[in-house]
């Protein structure tokens, strides 16, 4: 088996993680809803393919083939205003419709991407349930996005060897590529409280801002198809702002 399979290939996060695996001479599967929409994704070991993350047979279709698949889906990325229309199922149905497809395609692994709302603040609530630090209106984006983590943990003994990668901090798109991230666990990383280091946490004592640009998100999710280190698991994935280093 060769290649990777992107769902969500036509966004942010699924452009950024195709070019970083063409650049390392991998082929991509580019899944998205309507090829016609996307007529600047074909590229030389690019293949644009139709596909729902939300239906099984549709993923099974897709994945067949490949060494690994990610999920960079999103049903929501603004305005603001439209978070109403999010399904809040969304994330559990992609869960259950990738774990479940895959497994029938005999893809073992899955690296997903997370949403840095449901990581634990200083306070040891999580980000979005702090109206300070989460706009109040997006909860239910997070609250949906949580169920599909609390669905991937659900089935975590099934054939698919997933992670979650979780963004901590602003994710910038169009940011530089360093070629550089961290990997925390369940906290926000950065400031000097209980949500900084320790057990569970990243070592980001000095209190440094987080932050992570796409292009090292992908960095992470090609590296963790390539060489996975992470099992059946969640983790936070991030850089600090004005430091140099990498605990890969
Ligand atoms: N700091 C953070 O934690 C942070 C910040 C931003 C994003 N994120 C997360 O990163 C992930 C990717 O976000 P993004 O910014 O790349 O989103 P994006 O640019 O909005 O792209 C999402 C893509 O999902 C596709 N999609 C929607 N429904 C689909 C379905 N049923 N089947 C297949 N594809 C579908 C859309 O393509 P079509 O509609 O054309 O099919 C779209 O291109 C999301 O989980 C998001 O929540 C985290």
């Amino acid at each position: 088996m060769t290649g990777i399979v992107v769902f969500g290939a036509g966004g942010r996060a699924g452009r950024a993680v195709t070019a970083e695996a063409l650049a390392r001479g991998c082929t991509v599967t580019a899944v998205v809803r309507d090829p016609a929409r996307y007529p600047d994704l074909g590229a030389e070991g690019v293949t644009v393919v139709r596909g729902d993350v939300l239906d099984a047979g549709s993923v099974a279709g897709a994945a067949a083939g490949h060494a690994g698949a990610v999920h960079a889906v999103s049903p929501f990325s603004g305005p603001e205003e439209a978070v109403g229309s999010v399904d809040p199922g969304f994330f559990m149905r992609a869960a259950d419709a990738l774990l479940d497809g895959l497994g029938a395609a005999g893809v073992t692994r899955l690296v997903a991407v997370g949403l840095g709302a449901n990581l634990l603040g200083a306070d040891g609530r999580m980000v979005m349930d702090d109206p300070v630090a989460f706009p109040p209106p997006l909860r239910p984006f997070a609250l949906a996005h949580t169920a599909g983590l609390r669905r991937l943990r659900e089935r975590a003994d099934g054939p698919v060897d997933w992670v979650m990668l979780t963004p901590a901090g602003f994710l910038e798109h169009g940011g530089p590529r360093t070629g550089r991230y961290r990997v925390g666990g369940e906290r926000l990383p950065g400031g000097k409280g209980p949500g900084g280091g320790g057990e569970g946490g990243d070592g980001n004592d000095g209190g440094g801002e987080p932050w992570l640009s796409y292009a090292d998100l992908a960095v992470a999710v090609v590296d963790e198809i390539q060489s996975p280190v992470r099992h059946r698991t969640r983790v936070s994935v991030f850089n600090v702002r004005g430091e140099k280093e990498d605990d890969r």
